[in-house]
């Protein structure tokens, strides 16, 4: 199994635009409730979700190995982008330690989990770019740009930027959806794991976020961690659904555990996958040469 056989095609045979990222519609409403900086117990907790956030940019160099497999010239150059912008957001990230004094603690286990590379293009833009920057996007649109208090005067020009990175995760999860219905609809056979490894991304999320709750239960806040993460999860599955990933009714727990063995057939065949480059057989083809 390699990267290169699914290589991506032509651009001509792609959609004009990208699809737009209907799933994001409808952001959780946090209510007004903020994190205030000034009380210890908030600064740490701000401090672990943008760690969080800070690794997850770190991960952003793994687009580069998509930029080694891309198939296309349009996936190439989008890559290029991407790598330029995950670039830029890590710095931003790191200026937004700086602004608060605040100093990066390590990533929690299930965010290094959940951001781990994989060489096996489908996979890689399905549970990397589609689904798990989705839930990036929820995290620094939903939670930061909420919960972070405009109070305070360092505030307003944090969330102007991240407003500009939120942006971005948008255009990132658009490409990940639209190669992911092009992946699928050359390769249908790949829903079943797919589904199946969305289940277990599912059941690993909320990991880092009792991280959070176990901190302070009655945090205005952290109170609504629950029905946050029950809005992840079900803007996830609607996700999937729409990208004809998962059946409109969620199947019972004998086809779940079906798929989500499939699913973990499939990654572990993935770890064997050898990303390869593919430019160099079709920049004639690409550039619009015949032959
Ligand atoms: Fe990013
Ligand atoms: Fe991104």
């Amino acid at each position: 199994m390699h990267a290169q056989d699914d290589a991506p095609t032509p651009p001509a045979a792609a959609p004009a635009a990208a699809v737009p990222l209907s799933s994001h519609d409808a952001p959780f409403d946090f209510g007004g409730a903020v994190f205030d900086l000034s009380r210890p117990d908030d600064h740490q907790l701000v401090r672990f979700m943008l760690s969080q956030a800070l690794y997850g940019e770190a991960t952003g160099v793994y687009c580069g190995r998509s930029l080694y497999a891309a198939g296309s010239l349009e996936a190439a150059r989008f890559y290029l982008r991407q790598a330029r912008q995950e670039l830029n957001h890590l710095e931003l990230f790191a200026d937004i330690f700086r602004a608060l004094d605040m100093q990066p603690m390590k990533a929690h286990w299930a965010v290094r989990l959940l951001a781990a590379h994989n060489d096996y293009y489908p996979l890689k833009v399905m549970m990397e770019h589609a689904i798990g920057e989705g839930m990036v996007l929820d995290i620094f649109r939903d939670v930061l740009l909420q919960t972070l208090p405009d109070s305070d005067p360092r505030i307003p020009g944090i969330k102007k930027k991240l407003r500009v990175v939120c942006k971005e995760e948008e255009e990132h999860v658009a490409w990940g959806e639209r190669e992911t219905r092009r992946l699928l609809a050359e390769r249908p056979g790949l829903a079943l794991p797919f589904y199946g490894l969305i289940e277990l991304q599912l059941a690993v999320a909320p990991a880092a976020a009792r991280a959070l709750a176990g901190r302070a239960d009655d945090h205005p806040v952290l109170r609504q961690l629950p029905a946050f993460l029950a809005h992840v999860d079900a803007r996830v599955r609607r996700q999937a659904v729409a990208l004809g990933i998962a059946p409109a009714a969620r199947p019972g727990p004998a086809r779940r555990a079906l798929a989500m063995a499939a699913g973990v057939l499939l990654y572990l065949r993935s770890q064997l996958s050898r990303s390869r480059s593919q430019l160099e057989h079709i920049y004639l083809r690409e550039l619009g040469f015949p032959g």
